[in-house]
């Protein structure tokens, strides 16, 4: 596997190459990232896994400096995963001037992730589209976890008419359906084991919505005081339609239950795909 560090070698090696497929990462590589990069693989020769952990999309009291890096590790694994090329650029070749650019985007990147976490969809959005101006991929790989995030690179690669597809990923999940993520470390064993219910909560939701009942803002509320009693501090346990992650109409059938919520320190995501009848 080659790593590489600079935009110019990376631009050289690329030069001529047809098709390429990118996974854009932050690194702390687990199970989740080398699904993505299975999916990368099926879809073109060359696969590009990124790794940079980007300032612009960290906010006030998320600590940028403690993210967890584990380069070396990150390359075993993806080396053994059969990845092609890592890029890692660091901060001066990804940012050689401070960004004053930036993507603006849409109201949704206020809501839901985007009300606890304020200018995180911008920084992700300008550094993606920054990547993807680097890379200059066919195809890139995004999991369905950071279900906000992969509708928010839709629609920035639909409205700029960048010529990239996006290929969604499934969500990695422990055998008891945790959905894996780099926070999980972080749950004492108490904690583990009740991490589970956040998915459960959603499971609720959603058996209720194929049953044919739309009486969302019941459900969420339902969802929300169960958690609430199990000791989660609950962001929220929403219904919004797939396509823009928005408030369903009475005609939205393929919808999405998305919930957010902190057990002790820990706060995890989590959300489920359905169909209404
Ligand atoms: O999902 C992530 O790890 C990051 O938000 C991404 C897409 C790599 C942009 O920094």
């Amino acid at each position: 596997m080659e790593v590489i560090r600079t935009l110019a070698a990376l631009r050289g090696r690329l030069k001529g190459e047809p098709l390429v497929a990118c996974v854009p990462t932050m690194g702390n590589i687990h199970d989740g990232h080398l699904s993505l990069v299975r999916i990368a693989k099926s879809q073109a020769p060359v696969t590009i896994t990124t790794i940079f952990v980007n300032r612009l999309q960290f906010g006030q009291g998320e600590d940028f400096e403690k993210y967890p890096r584990t380069f070396e590790d990150d390359c075993a694994k993806l080396e053994a995963e059969g990845n092609t090329i890592v890029w890692a650029p660091d901060e001066k070749e990804m940012y050689p001037e401070p960004q004053t650019f930036y993507v603006d985007l849409p109201k949704v990147s206020n809501k839901l992730e985007g009300r606890f976490r304020p200018g995180h969809f911008r920084g992700m959005a300008t550094v993606v589209l920054k990547l993807f101006n680097s890379v200059q991929p066919q195809v890139a790989v995004f999991g369905k976890k950071d279900y906000q995030q992969l509708a928010i690179v839709r629609q920035m690669v639909d409205q700029f008419a960048l010529p990239i597809k996006i290929f969604p990923a499934e969500t990695v999940r422990a055998e008891d359906g945790l959905a894996l993520s780099s926070r999980n470390r972080y749950l004492s064993p108490a904690e583990r084991k009740e991490a589970t219910r956040l998915r459960e909560a959603i499971i609720g939701v959603r058996d209720a919505v194929l049953g044919g009942d739309r009486n969302f803002i019941a459900m969420e509320y339902a969802a929300g005081a169960l958690l609430a009693r199990h000791g989660w501090n609950v962001d929220y346990v929403v219904v919004r339609n797939q396509r823009a992650v928005l408030r369903p109409d009475n005609t939205d059938k393929a919808l999405v239950i998305l919930g957010a919520a902190k057990l002790g320190q820990t706060r995890l995501i989590d959300n489920i795909e359905v169909q209404a009848p």
